[in-house]
C-alpha cells in the first residue's frame, strides 16, 4: 500500500505517545510528515518536549518537531496532571530528548508543509485543536489541502470526562473544535463512545510487557502509571486508549463502525461548552461533515497493538 502521509498534531500525553508508537510500527502504513505539539494534557513546554521524546523512542531521526500554541483560542488552559502525572508521560523514564525542536511555531510549520504537499494528506489529531484552527483562521487556503483530519475527541452516548457532558480534548478549546467542525473538512472522530471500548485491563497490560523490549515495556510502563491514577469505582477495566484509536483506523479501519453524522461544538454555554452535538439521525437540518465511531471490535484491536509493538526495539 501507499502510506498516508500524515501530520500528528498532539499534547503527549501518554496515550498520544503510545498513539505514536504504533505508527512508528506501521511504518507500511505513515509517512509522517511532521509532529506539532498544542498545551494541553500538560503545559507546551512538556508537551513539546514529549513529543520530541516520543520521535526518539519511535526512531523517527529525520521527522521535524514543532511547539505551537500554549493556550487555547479564548479559555484558560485546563490541563490533566491527575490523569497523565506531572510530566505528562507518567511511567517513561525522564531523558533530555535527542530530537530537537524546530524554531519555527507549529502552525506556520503547518500552513507551509500543507501548501508544499503535491497532494492533500491527512492530519491525525489527538489533543486540543488549537493549532489546526489557528492554521485555517491564518491561512483558509490550506481547507483544500488537508484530505481528512482523524481526530480524537467529544462524546455522545457515553457523556463526559471532564465535565458531564464534554471530551478533555473538545472541552480544552470548544472555540478550536466548532472552528475544526465547520472547516467543511471530512473528519473522522473517535470520541469517548468508542475509546471506552479499548481499555487496558491488567492481562492486555501484562501481554504488552511479555513483549518485553524497550518500547512495550515503557508502554506497559505508563499504562499501569495510567491504572493506578484510575479514579476509585471508575467504570473501566484499566485505562482507555483513547488517542491510539486514530491509528489504528488507518492501519485497520475495519474494526471500526462508524456513521455519518453532523457534528458541531457547543462553545457557549458555561455548563456544556465542548459538548458535541452528534445528529446521527439527521434531526436538524445541518449536513453530514464528519464519520463517527460508535464501535470497535477490541479484541482484534489488540491484537494489533501487540503486533505493531511487537515489531519495535
Ligand atoms: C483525551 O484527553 C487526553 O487526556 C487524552 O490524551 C485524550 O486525547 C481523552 O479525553
Ligand atoms: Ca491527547
Amino acid at each position: 500500500m501507499t502510506p498516508h502521509r500524515v501530520i500528528v498534531d498532539c499534547d503527549p500525553g501518554q496515550d498520544d505517545f503510545i498513539n505514536l508508537m504504533l505508527m512508528a510500527g506501521a511504518p507500511e502504513v505513515f509517512d509522517v510528515v511532521a509532529v506539532t505539539a498544542v498545551a494541553g494534557n500538560v503545559g507546551l513546554a512538556l508537551t513539546a518536549n514529549n513529543a520530541r521524546l516520543a520521535c526518539d523512542w519511535a526512531g523517527w531521526a529525520t521527522v521535524p518537531v514543532y511547539a505551537g500554541c500554549a493556550a487555547p483560542l479564548m479559555r484558560g488552559l485546563a490541563t490533566a496532571e491527575h490523569v497523565h502525572g506531572t510530566t505528562g508521560v507518567e511511567g517513561l523514564p525522564p531523558a533530555e530528548p535527542a530530537t530537537p525542536l524546530e524554531e519555527t511555531h507549529a502552525v506556520t510549520a503547518l500552513i507551509h508543509c500543507l501548501r508544499g504537499e503535491t497532494a492533500p494528506i491527512t492530519i491525525i489529531a489527538t489533543g486540543p485543536l488549537t493549532n489546526i484552527a489557528t492554521a485555517l483562521i491564518m491561512a483558509p487556503d490550506i481547507t483544500d489541502r488537508i484530505a481528512q483530519i482523524v481526530l480524537m475527541g467529544g462524546a455522545r452516548a457515553a457523556g463526559g470526562n471532564i465535565t458531564p457532558s464534554a471530551e478533555f480534548n473538545m472541552a480544552v478549546d470548544p472555540h478550536a473544535a466548532a472552528r475544526v467542525a465547520d472547516s467543511s473538512i471530512p473528519l473522522v472522530v473517535f470520541g469517548l463512545d468508542v475509546t471506552h471500548q479499548l481499555c487496558m485491563t491488567p492481562e492486555r497490560r501484562a501481554r504488552i510487557r511479555a513483549i518485553n523490549q524497550p518500547v512495550a515495556t515503557v508502554v506497559a510502563d505508563m499504562l499501569d502509571a495510567s491504572a493506578r491514577r484510575l479514579p476509585a469505582g471508575a467504570s473501566h477495566d484499566g485505562p482507555p486508549l483513547h488517542d491510539p484509536c486514530t491509528a489504528l483506523y488507518l492501519i485497520a479501519p475495519e474494526l471500526f463502525e462508524l456513521s455519518s453524522c453532523a457534528l458541531a461544538v457547543e462553545t457557549d454555554s458555561p455548563l456544556t461548552y465542548g459538548h458535541t452535538s452528534v445528529d446521527l439521525h439527521g434531526v436538524t437540518e445541518r449536513s453530514p461533515n464528519a464519520r463517527w465511531a460508535t464501535a470497535i471490535d477490541a479484541p482484534a484491536a489488540f491484537l494489533h497493538i501487540e503486533d505493531r509493538l511487537a515489531r519495535l526495539t
